[in-house]
C-alpha cells in the first residue's frame, strides 16, 4: 500500500515518515533525499536538478517519474510506502495514478500548519534551500503545483489531514492510527 505524504515545505513530512519507518518497519521514500543524494554524487541527474534546488524550483516532472517509477514497480502490495515528497504536481500525480494498480493508493496524509510556523522551523533546520528567499519561493511553488492535489486526493476518497502545528510525538500516534486503519480495511476487503 502507498501511502502519500502531501504537505508544505517544513510541516513535518519527513519527521513523521522517518519514525514511523524507523518502528513500523515501512519503506521511507524520500524524493527530496534521493535527489540531495544525487547533488551529493555529483551525478549527471544530481548536477541538473541542484539548479531548481538551490532555486527552490520543482526539479521537472518527466525526471521525477522516472525516479519514482523504478523504485515502486516492484514494491510489494502488503508492505507500506511512505512516500514523501511525490507527487507534488497534478502530471505527476496522474502519472502515479497510471502505474499504480486500481486501490494500491490507501490514502493521502495531508499536513497543515500556518505558514509562520513552516518558515520558522525551516529557518531553524538550515539546509541550503532553507534561507528566507528560498523558502518564500518554495512556498508559492507549493501553493500553485502542489496545493491543487489535495482536491485530487480528497475526490477520490484518499485524503486524511493532519494538523501539524503539534509536538511531534502528537502528530506521530494520529499517522499510525490512520495508516493502520486503511491497511486493516484494505487486508479484510
Ligand atoms: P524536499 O526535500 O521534499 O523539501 P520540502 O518539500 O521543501 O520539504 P521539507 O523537507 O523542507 O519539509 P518536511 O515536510 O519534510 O519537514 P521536515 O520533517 O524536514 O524537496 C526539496 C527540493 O527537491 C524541492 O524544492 C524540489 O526542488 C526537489 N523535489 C523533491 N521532490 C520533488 C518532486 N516530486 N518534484 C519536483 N521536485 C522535487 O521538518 C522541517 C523541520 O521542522 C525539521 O528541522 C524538523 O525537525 C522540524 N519539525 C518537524 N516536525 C515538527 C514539529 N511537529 N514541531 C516542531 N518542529 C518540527
Ligand atoms: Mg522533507
Amino acid at each position: 500500500m502507498i501511502a502519500i505524504l502531501l504537505g508544505a515545505p517544513g510541516v513535518g513530512k519527513g519527521t513523521q515518515a522517518a519514525l514511523a519507518a524507523e518502528t513500523h518497519g515501512y519503506t521511507h521514500m524520500s524524493t527530496g533525499e534521493l535527489l540531495r543524494q544525487e547533488v551529493a554524487e555529483d551525478t549527471e541527474l544530481g548536477k541538473s536538478a541542484d539548479i531548481f534546488m538551490s532555486r527552490g524550483d520543482l526539479v521537472p516532472d518527466d525526471v521525477m517519474v522516472q525516479m519514482v517509477a523504478e523504485h515502486i514497480s516492484n514494491f510489494p502490495s502488503e508492505k507500506v510506502l511512505l512516500l514523501d515528497g511525490f507527487p507534488r504536481t497534478i502530471a505527476q500525480a496522474e502519472a502515479l495514478d497510471e502505474a499504480c494498480t486500481s486501490g494500491a493508493i490507501g490514502l493521502s496524509l495531508y499536513f497543515t500548519a500556518p505558514e509562520t510556523v513552516l518558515t520558522d522551523r525551516l529557518l531553524a533546520r538550515g539546509r541550503q534551500d532553507d534561507t528566507h528567499e528560498v523558502i518564500a519561493h518554495r512556498l508559492g511553488v507549493y501553493a500553485k503545483a502542489t496545493e491543487p492535489l489535495v482536491k485530487h486526493y480528497a475526490d477520490q476518497g484518499l485524503l486524511r489531514e493532519i494538523k501539524s502545528d503539534r509536538a511531534v510525538e502528537d502528530i506521530q500516534v494520529d499517522v499510525l492510527s490512520i495508516v493502520s486503519g486503511v491497511l486493516n480495511q484494505s487486508n479484510l476487503a
